[in-house]
C-alpha cells in the first residue's frame, strides 16, 4: 500500500485528520485539522471550523462512539485507507480525503464524487452582454465557490428541504443560491431565480432504500447544485468561510428532521391566538380604518384574531414611532380591539432613518450600534424612510438595545412584531460585501453577516418581547437562516396574485417545514397585483391549515379582504376560516408535538408514506399531522381534482364516504369545495363555533371520531394556558382519550398540572 500524506488522531468521539495542503481548500485557518465527529451514532459532523455557528448556538456534546475498523494500528499513523464506525454508520476515507458513508449493514448511503466535473461553458464578456441585452439572466461567475463538496448521484435520489426555494417539492435537478434576497416577483421555477428571502442550507436525500440529511452550516453565500449541472453528482459549496457539515442518518424522513432540529432548535409553543386568522394590507393608514376593518369582520360573521399594521402606522417610517396624526391613540385602539377579541401586530424594519433628533438614530450613533464602511464611517443606504442605517445585530449589546425597544409597542397593547426587509433589503444597490459589522469585538464583513442578519434581528426581537411581556413572543420574519425557528415564524415574502404562486405555495411551505421552520405561511390571495374571486377562494382553501394564516396584499393592488368581492366568495371564505377555527386544538397539539420532536405541522405525503413511490413528487396535496389530507385545487377553472390517497381507509370530510387508499380518485371540486380526507380510525380534537380564540382556549372540546376498521381509537391531547411559559414548570394537562364506535369516551390523565379543565367533553362519531 502506498503511504498517504496525512495523519489521524482518534479519540472516543472524533477523529482529527491533519492533511496539510490537502485541507487548504476547506479551511481559512491553515493547520486546522479536518474533524470527523460522532455527534451521536447517527449524526456525524465533518468540519474544519474555528468560528462559532449562529445556527447551532450550543456546540453539541458528542455522544456517539467512533471506532477504528481498518488502518495501521496505533493512535497516530500513516495509512492508505481509514475506516471508522459508529453503531450505525461506517465511514471510509481515502488518501485524497474522499468520504464514503455507509450504514452498518454495508449499504452505501452517500459518497464523495471522484469523477470529472462538468465544465461550465465559458462565454466572452461580449456574449454575456448580448444575452443580458435580450433580457436573459446570466449568472456568470456570481456564484463562484471557494470550496465545494461534490457527492455522487446514485440515480434514485429525491431531495427535500433547502428552505423556501422556488420549484417543486423534489429539488432534484435544481440549482440554488443561499443569499437572502428581496425578490418581489419570483418565478415558480429557476434557473433564473435561484435565491429567495431565506437561507436554510439543509436538505434531505431520500433514496429507494435509505434516507439521510446534510446541513451545510456556512452562512456566507453558498450554492446547492442538486444535479443541475450533471446527473452524476450534486454539490454544495461556499464563497467563503469554513467547511462544516453535518450528516444525519435514520430510518425515516422524520428521524432526519428530528436530528436536524435537535441541533438547530425547535419552534417553541406559540400563544394560542396566533393560530387564528390574521388580516393585513399594506395601506391601513388610520385608526378609524383599522376600527372599520374590525367591524367588517363582525358584520360579515367572520372569525378574526389579528390585524397587522404595515409601515403606514409609523411617523415617516421611523421604527419604534407612531404617526400621531393618523393613530392618535394606539393604546385606545388596541384596547377597543382587544375587547372585540382582536389583537394588533406591527411591522418593524431594520433600516433606521438618518435624522438628527430621532432617538433610535441618535442613540445608535452615540453608541456605535450601526454597520460601518471599511473606513469606520457609519454606512448608509436607502430604505422606506429614505437615508437609513443598519443595526449591527451581531453584537449582543445591540440586540439587547433593539429588543428593549419592543416595550414601546408592547406598552401600547401591541401583541406581536413583524420583522420585514431584513435580508437586508436596500434601495440604493446592495450593501457592499465589505460593510463592517463590529460585533462584540469580533468585526465581520457584510458577506459573512448577510444571511444571518434577519435571523439575529428575529432573535433580538424574540428576546426583547419575552423579557418585556413574559408571554410567548410572536415574531414574524421574512429573512431566515437555519435555527430562526427558535425565535420566529416566517412568511414567504412577496408573492403575486397569480395561480402559479398559489401552486408554488404548497411545496414552498412543505419544504420549509422539512427544513425545521414549521410556523410558516404565504400571503393568502397574493401580495402583488390584483387577486380575483376564484383565486382568493382557492387560496383560502389551500391555506386553511397553513400554520401562519394571513391574508396580506400590497398598496396599489385591489383590496382583498373577504367581503371585497361577491357573496359566493365571502361564503366560501367564511366556511374555510371557520373550518380552521374548528381544528385549532388539533393544530395546537401538533405544535406541542413539533416542540418536542421537530415534526412540521403540515407535511408532504412522503413523510408518512416514504415507501410509496407515488408520493415522492406529490406537489399539490399535504397532510396536517398524519390524520388530515388536503388536496386543494390550484388551477383556474378546474372543478375536478385528481387526488392520490395513500394506503388505508380515508373518509371524505364533506360526504363521509369511506374510500380505500393506495390509488388515485377523481373528486368533484366545484368552487366551494376543497377536497379533504380524514384517515380512518382517527380522533381529531375540535372546538365548537367561535369567532375568536378565547384566552386559555375553549371550555368545550369535541372529539371528532372517524371509525374505520378498529373498534376504538386513542388520542393524546395537550392543554395549557396558551399564553406564557408556565408550561415549562409543568402547568399543562395531557389527556389520553379513548373513544369507541358508540361514542363512549374514556379519559385518563397522562399529566395533570394545569388547573383549568374542560367543562364539556364530547365525542361526535362520523
Ligand atoms: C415588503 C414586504 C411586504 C410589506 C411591504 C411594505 O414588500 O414584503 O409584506 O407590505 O414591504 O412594508
Amino acid at each position: 500500500m502506498p503511504a498517504f500524506p496525512w495523519k489521524y488522531q482518534l479519540s472516543d468521539h472524533s477523529c482529527a485528520i491533519e492533511a496539510g495542503d490537502l485541507l487548504n481548500k476547506y479551511t481559512n485557518c491553515p493547520g486546522t485539522p479536518l474533524q470527523i465527529e460522532a455527534v451521536t451514532d447517527s449524526t456525524l459532523r465533518i468540519h474544519a471550523r474555528t468560528q462559532k455557528s449562529f445556527a447551532v448556538e450550543t456546540a453539541p456534546s458528542s455522544t456517539g462512539t467512533l471506532q477504528l475498523v481498518e488502518a495501521a494500528s496505533g493512535d497516530s499513523a500513516e495509512t492508505s485507507v481509514l475506516v471508522l464506525a459508529t453503531d450505525s454508520l461506517r465511514i471510509t476515507i481515502d488518501d485524497a480525503l474522499h468520504l464514503q458513508i455507509s450504514s452498518s449493514d454495508g449499504t452505501v448511503l452517500c459518497s464523495d464524487y471522484t469523477g470529472p466535473l462538468q465544465e461550465a461553458e465559458s462565454l466572452t464578456e461580449e456574449e454575456i452582454e448580448q444575452m443580458r441585452q435580450e433580457g436573459h439572466v446570466v449568472h456568470a461567475g456570481d456564484d463562484a465557490c471557494r470550496f465545494q463538496i461534490t457527492k455522487k448521484l446514485f440515480g434514485d435520489e429525491a431531495f427535500y428541504g433547502l428552505g423556501d426555494k422556488t420549484g417543486f417539492l423534489n429539488k432534484i435537478g435544481y440549482d440554488y443560491t443561499m443569499w437572502n434576497t428581496d425578490n418581489p416577483d419570483p418565478h415558480v421555477e429557476n434557473p433564473t431565480f435561484k435565491a429567495l428571502y431565506k437561507s436554510i442550507p439543509f436538505f434531505i436525500a431520500l433514496r429507494n432504500d435509505c434516507v439521510y440529511g446534510i446541513f451545510f452550516d456556512n452562512h456566507f453565500k453558498t450554492n446547492f447544485d442538486m444535479g443541475y449541472s450533471s446527473t452524476d453528482y450534486y454539490s454544495f459549496g461556499a464563497a467563503d468561510g469554513e467547511l462544516d457539515y453535518y450528516f444525519f442518518y435514520g430510518d425515516t424522513i422524520a428521524d432526519i428532521i428530528s436530528q436536524y432540529t435537535a441541533l438547530t432548535g425547535r419552534c417553541p409553543l406559540p400563544q394560542l391566538w396566533t393560530l387564528g386568522y390574521h388580516q393585513s394590507r399594506w395601506g391601513y393608514s388610520s385608526q378609524q380604518e383599522v376600527l372599520d376593518l374590525a367591524q367588517n369582520f363582525i358584520d360579515n360573521d367572520l372569525p378574526c384574531d389579528v390585524i397587522h399594521m404595515d409601515i403606514d402606522y409609523m411617523d415617516n417610517y421611523k421604527v419604534f414611532t407612531v404617526d400621531k396624526n393618523r393613530f392618535p391613540d394606539l393604546t385606545a385602539l388596541s384596547d377597543i380591539l382587544h375587547q372585540k377579541g382582536i389583537r394588533l401586530v406591527t411591522i418593524i424594519d431594520p433600516g433606521t432613518k438618518v435624522e438628527n433628533g430621532y432617538h433610535m438614530y441618535e442613540e445608535g450613533i452615540k453608541n456605535n450600534y450601526f454597520a460601518q464602511t471599511p473606513d469606520g464611517e457609519v454606512y448608509e443606504n436607502v430604505v422606506w424612510p429614505g437615508d437609513s442605517v443598519f443595526p449591527d445585530y451581531t453584537s449582543s449589546i445591540v440586540r439587547n438595545w433593539w429588543g428593549s425597544q419592543t416595550k414601546f409597542l408592547l406598552d401600547q397593547g401591541i401583541s406581536g412584531i413583524w420583522n420585514d426587509m431584513n435580508e437586508p433589503a436596500s434601495f440604493r444597490g446592495p450593501l457592499p460585501d465589505d460593510v463592517v459589522f463590529p460585533g462584540d469585538d469580533m468585526p465581520r464583513q457584510h458577506k459573512e453577516v448577510h444571511n444571518v442578519f434577519g435571523h439575529l434581528m428575529a432573535k433580538a426581537t424574540y428576546e426583547g418581547i419575552k423579557k418585556n411581556s413574559g408571554k410567548r413572543p410572536f415574531v414574524i420574519t421574512r429573512a431566515c437562516y437555519s435555527g430562526t425557528q427558535k425565535y420566529s415564524t416566517a412568511w414567504t415574502g412577496d408573492n403575486q396574485s397569480i395561480w402559479a404562486h398559489l401552486k408554488l405555495s404548497i411545496p414552498q411551505l412543505l419544504n420549509l417545514g422539512m427544513s425545521g421552520m414549521p410556523f410558516v405561511g404565504t400571503d393568502i390571495g397574493g401580495f402583488g397585483s390584483n387577486t380575483n374571486p376564484e383565486l382568493l377562494s382557492r387560496w383560502i382553501q389551500a391555506s386553511c391549515f397553513a400554520p401562519l394564516f394571513r391574508n396580506h396584499c400590497a398598496k396599489f393592488s385591489r383590496c382583498q379582504e373577504p367581503w371585497q368581492f361577491d357573496k359566493q366568495t365571502l361564503d366560501i371564505y367564511r366556511t374555510y376560516v371557520r373550518l380552521r377555527y374548528r381544528f385549532i386544538p388539533y393544530l395546537y397539539d401538533l405544535f406541542y408535538e413539533e416542540s418536542r420532536t421537530g415534526m412540521p405541522i403540515i407535511r408532504p405525503l412522503v413523510m408518512h408514506y416514504q415507501n410509496d413511490p407515488e408520493v415522492r413528487e406529490c406537489n399539490d396535496e399535504y397532510l396536517v399531522g398524519d390524520r388530515i389530507l388536503v388536496a386543494p385545487v390550484t388551477d383556474q377553472g378546474v372543478h375536478v381534482k385528481v387526488v392520490y390517497l395513500p394506503e388505508g381507509t380515508w373518509i371524505d370530510y364533506w360526504t363521509k364516504e369511506r374510500i380505500s387508499g393506495g390509488k388515485y380518485i377523481l373528486r368533484d371540486a366545484p368552487i366551494d369545495v376543497c377536497p379533504i380526507y380524514i384517515k380512518g380510525d382517527s380522533i381529531i380534537p375540535a372546538w365548537p363555533q367561535l369567532d375568536h380564540i378565547p384566552d386559555g382556549g375553549s371550555e368545550e372540546l369535541i372529539l371528532e371520531y372517524y371509525p374505520a376498521s378498529a373498534d376504538s381509537s386513542k388520542y393524546v391531547h395537550y392543554q395549557d394556558n396558551g399564553a406564557d411559559f408556565a408550561y415549562e414548570a409543568g402547568e399543562y394537562n395531557l389527556y389520553r382519550f379513548r373513544a369507541d364506535k358508540d361514542g363512549e369516551l374514556s379519559v385518563s390523565m397522562e399529566h395533570e398540572g394545569y388547573e383549568h379543565h374542560y367543562e364539556t367533553l364530547r365525542v361526535e362519531v362520523y
